[in-house]
């Protein structure tokens, strides 16, 4: 009997109440004939009996076409699916490929924490170990995922939150995941309280809620040792004031240099469309934030090689 022509299928287990369409539209502008299934509202508990069933259908060659792609603004619940699903997949007599990027938090942090490293380079301020980094309002599922990053790069970070507890929590499981003390918090309930968070700064990244200003003019004024400031929000009022979204290594002030949203978003697609095909060149294979980072930081390092070979 002849090969069936498998077509690629992404299926998409969203732990929200709705699939996020940003992550549909990438896939999909990967690979216009792939088809989409997803599951909204996914639990842990689910996922096996969704994984089961979409494993045996197509058998071990059909299978290596179908790949998950695990989403979610709950980190918790994320970890859970993920963990779920390789736990099923351990089970089965094969698996398929695993893509993660919960809310485009591992991509966006991977992108945004690789444009700082750029940034750092292009300027002559070395690579980020030992580099004092603020993120701004760092709890959201891109915030807590640049301050992994900047832990495994052996930066020194702090994040900041409106909540001591709510920061905490996140600050010790990337301290428990790094093996040392590399993440700490510091309260900001009110603007007034920023620069004192930022007094020490070298690199800040502002990583609030879309439509919130968490940097003034004053506050970058007051920033005397910073040198890097970065901004994932894009939507009105930025993250940060004077600094645009399509600004890319621009001087704000006197050596203070600003990246904006749009300038880290271009790169945040180009990551999340290579994490979508190597997963799909791969049969099995979990593409998460770490390898996220490397993609980004791969590409930062060819721009890097290519300017200093001019
Ligand atoms: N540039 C890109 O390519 C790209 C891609 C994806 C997302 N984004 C943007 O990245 C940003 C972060 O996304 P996310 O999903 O991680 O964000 P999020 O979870 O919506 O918010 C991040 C943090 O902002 C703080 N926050 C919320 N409301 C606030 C308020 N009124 N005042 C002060 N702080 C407030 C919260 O921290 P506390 O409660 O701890 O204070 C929250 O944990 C968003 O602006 C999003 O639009 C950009």
């Amino acid at each position: 009997m002849a090969q069936p022509n498998y077509k690629t299928v992404f299926v998409f287990l969203d732990t929200d109440k709705y699939c996020s369409p940003f992550d549909l539209l990438v896939a999909v502008d990967c690979f216009p004939d792939s088809m989409i299934f997803k599951y909204e509202n996914v639990t842990g508990e689910d996922a096996p009996k969704i994984v089961f069933d979409l494993l045996f259908p197509r058998g071990p060659a059909g299978a290596a076409h179908t790949k998950i792609f695990i989403n979610g603004s709950n980190f918790e619940e994320v970890e859970k699916v993920v963990t779920a699903t390789q736990n099923a997949m351990k089970s089965a007599p094969w698996g398929n490929s695993i893509i993660v990027d919960p809310r485009g938090g591992y991509s966006t942090a991977a992108a945004a924490v690789a444009k700082t490293f750029g940034t750092a380079m292009e300027k002559g301020l070395g690579n980020l170990e030992n580099k004092k980094v603020v993120i701004l309002a760092g709890t959201g599922p891109v915030g807590q995922t640049a301050a992994r990053i900047y832990a495994a790069e052996k930066a020194d970070v702090t994040i900041t939150s409106r909540s001591l507890a709510k920061g905490q929590i996140i600050a010790d499981n990337i301290n428990a995941e790094v093996g040392t003390q590399r993440v700490k918090v510091v309260e900001v309930s009110r603007p007034e309280q920023t620069a004192a968070a930022i007094c020490d700064a070298e690199i800040i990244l502002a990583a609030g809620a879309g439509g919130i200003q968490l940097l003034s003019k004053a506050d970058i004024d007051s920033a005397a040792k910073c040198k890097i400031i970065a901004d994932i929000n894009a939507i009105k009022p930025l993250g940060v004031e004077g600094l645009g979204s399509n600004d890319d290594g621009v001087e704000l002030k006197l050596g203070v240099f600003g990246i904006g949203a749009l300038a880290i978003g271009k790169l945040k697609i180009k990551t999340e469309t290579e994490m979508i095909n190597r997963a799909t060149a791969e049969a099995q294979g979990l593409f998460d934030y770490s390898i996220a980072y490397t993609i980004a930081k791969d590409a930062i390092l060819k721009k890097l090689a290519k300017a200093a070979a001019k």
